[in-house]
């Protein structure tokens, strides 16, 4: 099973515990596998992160780990005027994380999506540093999207050549 990180859930409990296993498990499987579970083994061209209900609106994100460039990385996902964005978790100043807090992705007014180590600030729906060090950058988008599935609304990435599912290198 590939090492990827699965929806971020906060229950303690051990309905939240079976949840996390089972998410786990979804987590980073391209679909249409034998390895994707019931529900979003039908869909063949993404990788399933997470069931839309997760993404809060300037919520706390997902992190999935991947392939970017043959290296480790890891992307992120966040939901922001009811739209799911998806980045490359690297920052456009110094190819850095930007949560220091797991899944902390948002600044505190919920508006932009901020770097802990220095505070650049991106504009969530396109991924523009508009403010700190690295203005006039931006960063690197993923693609994703939700879809309707047998066992509801989920959200998918779709890899592309550089970035690239774990499993799949
Ligand atoms: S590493 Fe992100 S602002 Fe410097």
């Amino acid at each position: 099973m590939p090492d990827i990180k699965p929806c971020d859930l906060t229950d303690s409990d051990t309905a939240g515990d079976l949840a996390r296993a089972e998410l786990r498990d979804r987590a980073g499987s391209p679909v249409g596998t034998d390895e994707a579970p019931d529900g979003h083994a039908a869909i063949t061209d993404g990788v399933y992160i997470c069931d839309s209900a997760t993404l809060s609106d300037g919520g706390k994100g997902v992190r999935t780990n991947v392939r970017y460039l043959g290296r480790e990385a890891s992307i992120f996902f966040v939901r922001f005027d009811e739209k799911v964005y998806g980045y490359l978790n690297q920052c456009a100043h110094v190819p850095m994380e930007l949560d220091w807090n797991e899944g902390q992705f948002f600044d505190d007014s919920g508006l932009y999506l901020i770097c802990a180590t220095h505070g650049a600030i991106y504009a969530p729906e396109s991924g523009h540093c508009v403010g700190g060090p690295c203005r006039g950058a931006k960063l690197r988008a993923v693609q994703v999207e939700e879809r309707e599935t047998p066992s509801g609304r989920a959200v998918y990435w779709l890899p592309d050549d550089a970035v690239r599912p774990v499993a799949a290198v």
